[in-house]
């Protein structure tokens, strides 16, 4: 992970985005000071922290094969949660926040449908495999059982049929296993700037 700036990188969040903006730093920079500012809190309730659990959803994807824009998509798929000053407190107030729109919303500025239309599904893809996939939600963690309760609960048949039919819903579904993987406080991966590189060849001209 490089600094670019060790005196931006100990601002607030939101100081260091608008000071970014005003002196045109890019978008692959401006993800990697969010990471590495915001990177290690806690994922939720898990045993990881957001870095880690970003980290190992792109190597489960690179390990698979994926192509780049869906190891990216795998990276980022929760900087909602980055974005986000009161994740914590959204938890706790048992709050859907729905991150997964909020960092839709910011990648779609630099990013194609393949990276940002997993990230935007990828909470409906666990409502949707809970409605297909008999073992999956005995797989699930206490952490993401209980944010599956907040975030509608599973689908039913037809909302499930709709989703699928969706382009990039088949990799909004694969990101998920990833994401529900990706909590391991053992799992080692390659740093940061490894799949950033991923990131960088799916950046919009
Ligand atoms: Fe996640």
């Amino acid at each position: 992970m490089t600094r670019h700036n060790s005196a931006i990188v100990s601002a607030p969040s939101d100081t260091i985005l608008n000071m970014m903006r005003e002196a045109g730093v890019g978008v692959i920079a401006e993800i990697e000071q969010m990471i590495d500012k915001k990177g290690s809190d806690l994922y939720g309730s898990e045993a990881v922290t957001q870095r880690q659990h970003a980290l190992q959803c792109a190597a489960l994807a690179e390990a698979e094969n994926a192509p780049a824009s869906l190891i990216a998509a795998a990276l980022l798929h929760d900087i909602g949660h980055l974005l986000e000053k009161d994740f914590e407190e959204a938890l706790k107030n048992d709050e859907d926040r729905f991150h997964e729109n909020l960092g839709e919303a910011y990648l779609k500025t630099h990013f194609g449908p393949e990276v940002t239309e997993p990230v935007r599904m990828h909470v409906d893809a666990k409502r949707y495999l809970c409605a297909t996939d008999p073992d999956y939600f005995a797989k699930l963690s206490p952490a993401s059982v209980h944010s599956l309760r907040i975030q509608g609960g599973p689908m039913d048949q037809a909302e499930a049929d709709a989703f699928i039919a969706q382009p990039y819903a088949r990799d909004a579904v694969r990101l998920r296993i990833w994401d529900d993987t990706g909590k391991d406080p053992e799992m080692q991966t390659e740093p940061v700037d490894h799949y950033m590189a991923y990131v960088s060849q799916c950046v919009k001209d």
